[in-house]
């Protein structure tokens, strides 16, 4: 059996396991959200050097949701510097859920970028003068990442920013401690916009493996994200990407990772691969509960936990050459 064949059927192999899971609950509480088709589920995985496997519903296209905020992060990064980006928003993981109101006591900055508070003053940082600017470089870097066009998905957008005042409360308490500034709308747009970008499975574990690939896309080498600030983004995934199920999720996957409630979930392994799963029903903290089952089982199975012993001295990309 060639390697290929091998990936493949391993992927099959876990999609058919838990292609019959109904537990969770497709997110409401965006109106707009209710709409997904709770059973839908694929599964992508793509290597460093350009090799990518898919199954299930992979081309199903969803929002991205918080799925953005690891992007974003490395955007705002990459524009202001990490000290710049550090006085609006510290790295530490909140333990609480992802729309949690609360601020770091001391400082009054969000705990991390990845949760909604951070993600918010991250977005308030990487708008541009105009709306709609703002929105197009941030599109414009998904689609190098994902290498395709992508879009919006206008309806999605239209039901957070009328819904969002959750989101809306916390920006204004980021505004009263001057995490970020007057412009709180315009904040609010570009932060519900980079969740409504729609994106599919593939699309998801490509942008994994450009981060996995020092910032370079596995497939046209373009230079994405400058190697500079990855190795910040990656940790914070680690460290932050699973809101109040992160410790966890360390232990027992063991990569950085960011899921969103549009029921998407990617995991970077390292100079390796990118995988992404998607399954629109989520646990009580948000993750999507096949998407955490199937991260689970395939860094168990492949052996992609960041600290497995089991495969000392070897690699899953050298396993994968190995067997060529
Ligand atoms: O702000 C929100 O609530 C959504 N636009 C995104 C939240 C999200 O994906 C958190 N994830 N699990």
């Amino acid at each position: 059996m060639t390697t290929t064949t091998h990936i493949q059927e391993t992927l099959q192999h876990v999609y058919e396991k838990y292609k019959d899971v109904r537990d969770g609950e497709v997110a409401t509480y965006i109106p707009e959200l209710a709409k997904a088709k709770p059973d839908d589920f694929g599964i992508s995985l793509a290597t460093v050097d350009g090799q990518v496997f898919s199954v299930g519903d992979w081309r199903q296209e969803f929002t991205i949701q918080s799925v953005c905020t690891p992007f974003a992060f490395l955007m705002a990064l990459e524009e202001f510097g990490r000290d710049a980006v550090l006085e609006k928003v510290c790295v530490e993981p909140s333990g609480d859920a992802f729309n949690s109101i609360e601020l770091e006591p001391r400082t009054m900055r969000p705990f991390n970028p990845m949760i909604n508070a951070g993600a918010i003053a991250i977005a308030s940082m990487i708008k541009k003068s105009s709306r709609d600017a703002g929105v197009r470089a941030y599109v414009k870097k998904m689609q190098m990442a994902a290498g395709r066009t992508l879009n919006l998905d206008h309806a999605v957008l239209a039901s957070e920013t009328a819904t969002g005042n959750r989101n809306r409360a916390i920006a204004y308490l980021m505004l009263n401690y001057g995490i970020i500034d007057a412009a709180v709308d315009h904040a609010l747009h570009q932060y519900f916009s980079q969740c409504s970008l729609l994106v599919n499975c593939q699309d998801l574990a490509m942008m994994a493996a450009t981060l996995a690939n020092k910032g370079i896309h596995p497939v046209n080498q373009e230079q994405v994200f400058g190697l500079e600030y990855v190795k910040d983004v990656l940790a914070v995934m680690f460290t932050c990407g699973l809101y109040d199920y992160a410790g966890e999720w360390a232990c027992r996957v063991g990569l950085p990772a960011k899921s969103g409630v549009g029921g998407g979930i990617l995991a970077v392994v390292n100079r390796q691969l990118g995988i992404a799963v998607y399954s629109p029903r989520l646990d009580a903290k948000g993750n999507s509960v096949r998407g955490i089952a199937v991260c689970k089982d395939l860094a168990l199975q492949l052996g992609l936990h960041a600290f497995e012993f089991t495969n000392v001295g070897s690699s899953f990309m050298e396993w994968l050459s190995a067997a060529k």
